[in-house]
Formats: C-alpha cells, sequence, structure tokens
C-alpha cells in the first residue's frame, strides 16, 4: 500500500528558479498515491507553464483568484476543504513573508487562509536570501504555528553561490509529505472495521444485498493504520483496493461476518461496525439455480443476528463505533440505535441525498454518543473518517 492511497495534495508553486522541478514533486507524489492539484502564482508561471503542470497532474491548474469560471467550477474555498496537505514547494520569499503575515492577496495565500490542512513549506532561494533574518523569523513564526519547514538541501546554486537554499530531491520531499499523515494516536490500539455490503444467497447464482461500497469503512481502516493502530478488516461485497497493513479477512454474508468478529473481538480495543449488513438472509437457499416457470416465487426470510448488539453484550466488550444508515426520522432513528444498542457512538449517515453517502466518495455525518451531537460538514470520506476518529478518541481514549 503506498501511503499517500486518497490523500489529497494542494501543490503551491512559487517563483522561485528551482520550480521547474514542480512537475517531477507531482509525479513523486502521485507514485505514492495522492491525488493532486496545483496551484501556480504569478512568480511561478515565470519559472514554469500552466500546461506542463496540468498535465503532469491531470488536473486543472488554478493560478487566479478572480477567474469567475473557475470559482464556479471549483472556488478557492471548496479548494482549501478539498486538500488534506498544501504543500508549497518551491516556497519563495515572498510567498513565505505573505502566508507569515496572513496575507490573501492571490489564490494560494488565500486558499491557505481558509483551509485547516496540513501545511508544509519547502523554502528555495539563494543562500544569503535563506540566511536572512526576515526570512528566519518568518519561517519561526509559521514553525510555532504548527506548520511544518522543509530543510532546504546546501550546495552549489543556480546563481552561482554555495550554501543553504536548495530545494531537496523531489521523491525526498514525497516522503516527508507521506510522514506528516502517520500520528500516533492509536498507537497500540487493536481496532477492528467492518465495511461493505453482505451477500445473503438465494440460490447458487443469485442474492440479496444493499448498495453498500465500502468506502467509508476503507477511509476508517486507512486513518486508523496512519494513527498507529493495528487494524483488522472485516470486508463483505467490496470493489475497492484493500490496504495491504491490516489483517484483511473477506465475510461475504451476514453469518460469516457474524461468526469471524465474535471469534477475533476478544482481541480488540475499538470495534468500528460499518459494514452494511443485511438484516435478512434467505432461510432455506437452494442448492441448485432456481429455474424460473412462470410462478410468483416466495422467498422466506430470516432475520440476521445483530453483529454490533451482539459485540456490545459482552462482558468485556471493546469501545464501540456504529454506524446508521437512515432515510427517515433520521436522528430519532440514530439516537434510538445509540441507547438500544449500548455502544459509545453512532455515526448517522442520511442515505436518502444521493449526493453523500453509499458508493458516492463523498459523505456528510452526525457523530453521536450520550454527552454530544456533531454535525461532521460534507466532505472526502478520508476526511469524515478523520473527523469522526479525532471526536472518538478525544472523547473514549
Ligand atoms: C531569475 C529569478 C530567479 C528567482 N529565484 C528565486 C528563488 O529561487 N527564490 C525566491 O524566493 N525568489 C526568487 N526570485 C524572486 C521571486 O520570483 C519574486 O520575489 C516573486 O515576486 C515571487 O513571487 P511569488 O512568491 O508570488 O511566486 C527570483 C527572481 C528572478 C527574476
Amino acid at each position: 500500500m503506498k501511503n499517500l492511497t486518497n490523500k489529497r495534495v494542494l501543490l503551491g508553486v512559487s517563483g522561485s528558479i528551482s520550480a521547474y522541478k514542480a512537475p517531477d514533486i507531482v509525479r513523486r507524489l502521485q507514485d505514492l498515491g495522492a491525488d493532486v492539484r496545483v496551484i501556480l502564482t504569478t512568480g511561478g508561471s515565470k519559472f514554469i507553464t500552466e500546461l506542463a503542470l496540468q498535465s503532469i497532474s491531470k488536473n486543472k491548474v488554478h493560478h487566479n483568484l478572480w477567474d469567475q469560471e473557475a470559482e464556479l467550477s471549483m472556488g478557492h474555498i471548496e479548494l482549501s476543504k478539498w486538500a488534506d496537505c498544501i504543500l508549497i514547494a518551491p516556497a519563495s520569499a515572498n510567498t513565505i513573508s505573505n502566508i507569515a503575515s496572513g496575507k490573501a492577496s492571490d489564490l494560494l495565500s488565500s486558499v491557505i487562509l481558509a483551509s485547516d490542512a496540513i501545511l508544509m513549506l519547502a523554502p528555495a532561494m539563494n543562500q544569503q536570501m535563506y540566511k536572512s533574518s526576515a526570512l528566519q523569523d518568518n519561517l519561526a513564526r509559521l514553525e510555532s504555528r504548527g506548520v511544518s519547514v522543509i530543510t532546504p538541501d546546501s550546495g552549489s546554486q543556480a546563481c552561482g553561490d554555495i550554501g543553504p537554499g536548495r530545494l531537496p530531491e523531489s521523491a525526498n520531499i514525497a516522503n516527508q509529505v507521506a510522514n506528516q499523515f502517520q500520528t500516533t494516536q492509536l498507537t497500540g490500539q487493536h481496532v477492528m472495521v467492518t465495511l461493505g455490503a453482505t451477500l445473503e444467497a438465494i440460490d447458487p447464482v443469485r442474492f440479496i444485498s444493499n448498495h453498500s461500497s465500502g468506502k467509508m469503512g476503507m477511509a476508517l481502516v486507512n486513518t486508523c493504520i496512519d494513527m498507529g493502530a493495528q487494524v483488522t478488516c472485516v470486508y463483505g461485497d467490496i470493489n475497492i483496493p484493500l490496504n495491504d497493513r491490516a489483517n484483511n479477512i473477506e465475510t461475504l454474508s451476514a453469518e460469516k461476518m457474524h461468526t469471524c468478529v465474535m471469534q477475533q473481538i476478544h482481541q480488540q480495543d475499538i470495534f468500528i461496525a460499518c459494514a452494511a449488513v443485511c438484516d435478512y438472509s434467505v432461510k432455506t437457499p437452494s442448492n441448485q439455480k432456481i429455474k424460473k416457470n412462470g410462478e410468483n416465487l416466495i422467498l422466506e426470510l430470516t432475520p440476521n443476528k445483530d453483529i454490533l448488539a451482539d459485540v456490545c453484550k459482552l462482558e468485556k466488550k471493546p469501545l464501540c463505533i456504529g454506524f446508521a444508515a437512515e432515510t427517515q426520522n433520521t436522528l430519532k432513528n440514530a439516537q434510538l440505535k445509540l441507547k438500544n444498542k449500548g455502544c459509545e457512538a453512532i455515526i448517522l449517515n442520511d442515505v436518502s441525498n444521493a449526493e453523500i453517502g453509499f458508493n458516492s466518495d463523498e459523505n456528510q455525518v452526525i457523530f453521536i454518543s450520550k454527552k454530544q451531537q456533531k454535525n461532521i460538514a460534507k466532505n472526502s470520506k478520508a476526511k469524515i473518517a478523520k473527523n469522526i476518529l479525532k471526536i472518538f478518541i478525544k472523547e473514549f481514549l
């Protein structure tokens, strides 16, 4: 598994001579699995073309705060929310000064002010400029606000000087971005996540199932791993890549998923029930393909065991998060589920909205516990997963 998979990196390219290396940085970030978009400053456009960056990133390059069309397709606020990480490489002395003083005078500085994404800078400039007290003061100010500054390489420079200020190798920059996503908040914790839809056989070729894609659960698996947890991923029917850093177990039917979870739950500290487990299965599936004969066919359905409820009933139960996919009376149903199942938190998902929920890349949920009810605004499933875990860790760990 590449460690920037599903991560969205917004690369700011500013006016340094080393901006010609920016397409290579895009490539190295993509090699690690990142989805990359680029903002090119006016200074940056003197050293590298928009076309080169667009061709490599495979996305339109953003450059103008006042572009009406761009605002309509993906405005600067949307761009700020889109990014998991904003990397400025190369970062010119001028751009660093703008950010340090909180300016919003161009697209890049405005997006940064409006974003809560990880912010990283790779300063690249003449060695004297780099050593100047003005620049060093700006870098110190930014670092004190949690910005990560990538130390420049030292050596011979484009201007003929020798000293610090060279842009590091692109692969090195990409690796430093990947390192930002590794945290230790769940180090030492064993987390089990169930995800995807279960398939309930009617006969050897037909089944009953639902629309769950497993994307939300997989985002939780990836985030727990990034936070240092040892993750067991119990998955049903999915069509998305697995994370090979998890212990992955396929369990297609509700019954198999129940058995697998109950066998392994004693080793878990946290259980996240994100799978869309069918409530019913066919009582007696046919061993042979059922032939059509023009008559009505009646299938007798029998209720499946409730995995989350059974885990919550255990004497030594892990901390549990359940998901409630609802289409009506959403809040009331989710609160009832929290109470009836006895889990720590319920994540309410309004699946009647086609823009979010099943199979979509985005989601919008409400975190519900006995103590709080928090809206998590519409965003990528990766960001939603991060926010769910942040709130959960703060309340329960
Ligand atoms: C040939 C040339 C090379 C430059 N190289 C750098 C550089 O490596 N680093 C830097 O901080 N500024 C450099 N500058 C100055 C910036 O391009 C200038 O401050 C510009 O306003 C930066 O704009 P921006 O920060 O909006 O991209 C260079 C200028 C020229 C003319």
